[in-house]
C-alpha cells in the first residue's frame, strides 16, 4: 500500500483528531471507525458553515426528451427540457435547496461539483445516498460555502453523457465585480440520439481493442482510433463523437453573445464533456485567466487555454469592436464548437475559421499561482496517498493502483489533516483527476483546483486541508474511465 501515515500526536493541534486517535487505541480496534455520509460531525461542520440565512429554491425535473441542437434533433436526456440545463445561481453561504424530479427511465442522482458541500449531499449512489428512483424525487440541501463557477451532473453510470448537466454559480457579495457583464459557457462532446447512446459507447468501448473486429468494421463504431495531441501527451480521447456543442449548438448555429465594444465580460467556462478536452480562444483578444475552479488565481494573460472534463476557468476580456468567434477545439479531434461574440456590425465569420489565438500562448498549471487569500497555508503534510492511475485501452481496465473501483474500501484520511494526494499516471493517457468535497492546491503555491490534467509518465501533488468529513469519491472525469472503474474513495476515518 503507498501510503504512509506521517501523522504523529505531537504534531496534532486539534483536539478532536487526537481524542479520535486515543479511542482508537484504547479499545484495541484494528480498523477506527470510519465517518459515514450521516455521521453527526458531518451535520456539525455543516451548521459551522458561515451560512447567510438566506434559501434559495430550486427545482429540476429530469426527462427524455427531443432536443435541437441547431440542426440535428436528438432523444436524449436532459434537466428541464434544455442543454445544458437551467444555471442555477445563488449567492455564497445561501442554503441551496433543490429538488431533482426523476421522470427518467432510469435511477439518477445529482453531484454538485465542485462545491465543498456536506457528505450527504454529495450524490454518488451507493457511497453518500441511495439512487434517486423512476418517478421519485429527492431534496438535495446544503449550504454553498465558496463563491465560483460550479456545475452539476449525475453520478450514475454514463448519464453525465447525455444531456444532464447545467452551470452552478456561487456569486460573492463582497466582490467588486470588475466588469460589464457576464457569460457563461458549457463545452460538451455529442453522441447521444445519434447511433449511439453513451450506454452503447460504454458497452463498446468494454469490448477492449483486443476483442474489436479488425475487420474493417471498426470504423464505424464509437471507438475513436488514433486521435493524438501533442498538448495531451499522446492518445486524445476514447469516443468518435459526431457533435461538439457550445451552449447545446453545433458550430454553425453557433449562439450570439452581445455587448458593447470596450465593455469588460467576465466569462465562466466550464467543460461538461464525457471524453473531450478542449482548447479555447476567443479571436482577436486575449484572455485574463481569473478563477480556476472557483477560486481566484493572479490574474495571467494568455491567448488560449486547455480545459479538461469538470474544469472550469473564469477570464475576463476587454471587448473589440465587430464579430469574434469563441472557439472551443475539441482537442486532438480536429473539430469546433463556437459561440460568436457580436459588439457591432460584420459578418459571422466561416465555421472553418480557427482564431489564430488557438496556436498562440497556451496558460499552463504552472503559470498558475493561486491568489493570496487563495493560498493554502504552508503545512507539511500529515498523511500521503499515492494513486496510481492504471489500465488502458486494451481490456478497457483503467483502474486506480491496479484496483477496479470499490465504494467498500477507501484511503484513510483524519480530519484536521493536511493531506497530499499525488496522482501518478502509469498509463499513456490523460486523465481530469477530481476529487470531491475539497479544493486542492496544485505544487507548493500553484492554482487551487478540484480537477487537473495528469499527462501520461507524469505526476502532480495536489494538498488540501481535511476539514469536510465523509466519503469522498476520487476519479478521472473521464465518464468512461470512470465507469471502468478508475475511481476510489477518500474515507474520513474518526
Ligand atoms: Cu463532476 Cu465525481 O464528478
Ligand atoms: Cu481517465
Amino acid at each position: 500500500m503507498p501510503t504512509i501515515d506521517r501523522r504523529s500526536l505531537l504534531r496534532a493541534g486539534v483536539a478532536v483528531p487526537a481524542l479520535a486517535a486515543l479511542a482508537a487505541c484504547g479499545s484495541g480496534a484494528t480498523s477506527p471507525r470510519l465517518i459515514s455520509p450521516t455521521d453527526k460531525r458531518v451535520r456539525s461542520v455543516e451548521s459551522s458553515r458561515r451560512a447567510s440565512g438566506n434559501t434559495s429554491r430550486h427545482t429540476v425535473r429530469a426527462s427524455a426528451d427531443t432536443v435541437d441542437l441547431g440542426g440535428p434533433t436528438v432523444r436524449t436526456w436532459t434537466y428541464d427540457g434544455a442543454i445544458p440545463g437551467r444555471e442555477i445561481r445563488v449567492r455564497r453561504g445561501d442554503l441551496v435547496e433543490v429538488r431533482l424530479v426523476n421522470q427518467l427511465p432510469a435511477e439518477t442522482s445529482i453531484h454538485w461539483h465542485g462545491i465543498a458541500l456536506r457528505n450527504d449531499m454529495d450524490g454518488v449512489p451507493d457511497l453518500t445516498q441511495p439512487s434517486v428512483g423512476r418517478g421519485t424525487s429527492f431534496t438535495y440541501r446544503f449550504v454553498a460555502p465558496d463563491a465560483g463557477t460550479y456545475w452539476f451532473h449525475p453520478h450514475s453510470g454514463v448519464q453525465l453523457d447525455r444531456g444532464l448537466y447545467a452551470p452552478l454559480i456561487v456569486e460573492d457579495p463582497d466582490e467588486a465585480g470588475a466588469y460589464d457583464a457576464e457569460w457563461t459557457v458549457v463545452l460538451d462532446d455529442w453522441i447521444d440520439g445519434t447511433d449511439y447512446t453513451p450506454d452503447q459507447v460504454f458497452e463498446t468501448l468494454r469490448k477492449g481493442m483486443g476483442g474489436m473486429d479488425h475487420g474493417g468494421g471498426e470504423m464505424d463504431g464509437p471507438t475513436l482510433m488514433g486521435a493524438t495531441s501533442e498538448l495531451l501527451g499522446g492518445d486524445a480521447g476514447d469516443v468518435k463523437y459526431p457533435h461538439f456543442l457550445v451552449n447545446g449548438r453545433i458550430a454553425s448555429a453557433a449562439r450570439d453573445f452581445r455587448a458593447k465594444p470596450g465593455s469588460r465580460v467576465r466569462i465562466r467556462l466550464i467543460n461538461a464533456g464525457g471524453d473531450t478536452a478542449f482548447r479555447v480562444a476567443l479571436g482577436g483578444h486575449r484572455l485574463l485567466v481569473t478563477h480556476t475552479d472557483g477560486f481566484p488565481v493572479t490574474p495571467v494573460e494568455t491567448d488560449a487555454l486547455l480545459i479538461g472534463m469538470g474544469e472550469r476557468y473564469d477570464v475576463v476580456v476587454t471587448l473589440e469592436d465587430g464579430v469574434f468567434p469563441l472557439t472551443a477545439l475539441a482537442e486532438g479531434k480536429e473539430a469546433t464548437a463556437r459561440a460568436l461574440v457580436r459588439t457591432g456590425s460584420g459578418q459571422r465569420p466561416p465555421v472553418s475559421a480557427r482564431p489564430r489565438e488557438l496556436n498562440a500562448r497556451i496558460v499552463g498549471y504552472t503559470d498558475l499561482r493561486a491568489a493570496d487569500d487563495a493560498q493554502l497555508k504552508p503545512a507539511t503534510p500529515d498523511v500521503e496517498h499515492v494513486l496510481e492511475l492504471t489500465g488502458g485501452m486494451m481490456e478497457y481496465d483503467w483502474t486506480i493502483n491496479g484496483r477496479r473501483y470499490d465504494p467498500k474500501k477507501s484511503l484513510p484520511i483524519r480530519e484536521g489533516q493536511r493531506v497530499r494526494v499525488r496522482f501518478r499516471n502509469s498509463t499513456t493517457m490523460w486523465h481530469p483527476m477530481h476529487i470531491h468535497g475539497h479544493t486542492f492546491q496544485l505544487g507548493a503555491d500553484g492554482p487551487r483546483k478540484d480537477t487537473a490534467i495528469v499527462l501520461p509518465k507524469r505526476s502532480i501533488t495536489c494538498d488540501f486541508d481535511a476539514d469536510n468529513p465523509g466519503q469522498w469519491l476520487t476519479h478521472c472525469h473521464n465518464i468512461y474511465h470512470a465507469e471502468a472503474g478508475m475511481m476510489t474513495v477518500l474515507g474520513y476515518r474518526a
